[in-house]
């Protein structure tokens, strides 16, 4: 199965494909997660996407699509995987639909899901995350400790280089002039299942709802 997870900044497509991935043994390919990595890594390709990233700008079609064209050939103990944050623009979302046609893959479902800006803005201001294991926290709805030591693996919990009110507004128009568009494309193609901002579980709840109806 392929699932993409589409939606604004903080709309919660990490946290409900952590969970997805879990029920459905899924691969969850990030690839904000993963540009993140490649960032802390200093490698090449990590210096290359810093700046974009650190503005709250995209990152070039070819870097991101190099990652996820790696992800797509991981199948092996695998019932499918999960598009998080991908694709990003109409030409990414052309080049998945190409490269899954050259292996005989279609997309199943495209979770959309929608939550106003008042909240979006909201989660993101109070989003932490462990350095380490990448516990995700909020100050808001799940604080972390006084002291910022990861209660899970020891190691600091900070707050996302973007997650800075400008860089969080910069954020939210690259999201609505670049990404949204591509609502109507998958929409178009009878692909997309809406769901409306809620609690975690009953956010999940209705993903389960989703990607079942997709699999019969
Ligand atoms: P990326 O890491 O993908 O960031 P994003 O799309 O801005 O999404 P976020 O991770 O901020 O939010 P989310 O929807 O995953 O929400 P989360 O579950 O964390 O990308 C970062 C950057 O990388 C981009 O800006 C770009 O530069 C680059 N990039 C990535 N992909 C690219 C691509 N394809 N092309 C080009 N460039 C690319 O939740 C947020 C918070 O809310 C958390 O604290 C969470 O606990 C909380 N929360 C979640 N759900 C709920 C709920 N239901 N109720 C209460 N709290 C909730």
């Amino acid at each position: 199965m392929i699932l993409i997870f589409f939606g604004p900044p903080g709309s919660g497509k990490g946290t409900q494909a952590q969970r997805i991935k879990d029920k459905y043994n899924m691969y969850h390919m990030s690839t904000g997660e993963a540009l993140r990595s490649e960032v802390a890594a200093e490698s090449e390709l990590g210096l290359a996407a810093k700046a974009a990233m650190e503005a709250g700008e995209l990152v070039s079609d070819e870097i991101v699509v190099g990652i996820v064209s790696n992800a797509l050939n991981i199948v092996g103990g695998y019932d499918g995987i999960i598009l998080d944050g991908f694709p990003r623009n109409l030409d990414q979302a052309k080049i998945l639909d190409e490269k899954l046609e050259e292996s005989d893959k279609k997309i199943d479902a495209v979770i959309s899901l929608e939550v106003d800006r008042e909240m979006i803005l909201k989660r993101l201001a109070g989003r932490r995350m462990c350095q380490g294991c990448k516990t995700d926290y909020n100050v808001y709805f799940n604080p972390p400790p006084d002291d910022n030591e990861c209660p899970k693996c020891g190691d600091q919990v900070i707050c996302r280089k973007d997650d800075n009110e400008q860089t969080i507004l910069d954020r939210l128009n690259v999201y609505e002039n670049e990404t949204f568009p591509l609502k109507e494309y998958y929409a178009s193609k009878g692909l997309i299942h809406p769901i409306s901002s809620s609690d975690i579980d009953s956010v999940f709840h209705e993903c389960c709802k989703a990607i079942d109806s997709a699999k019969d």
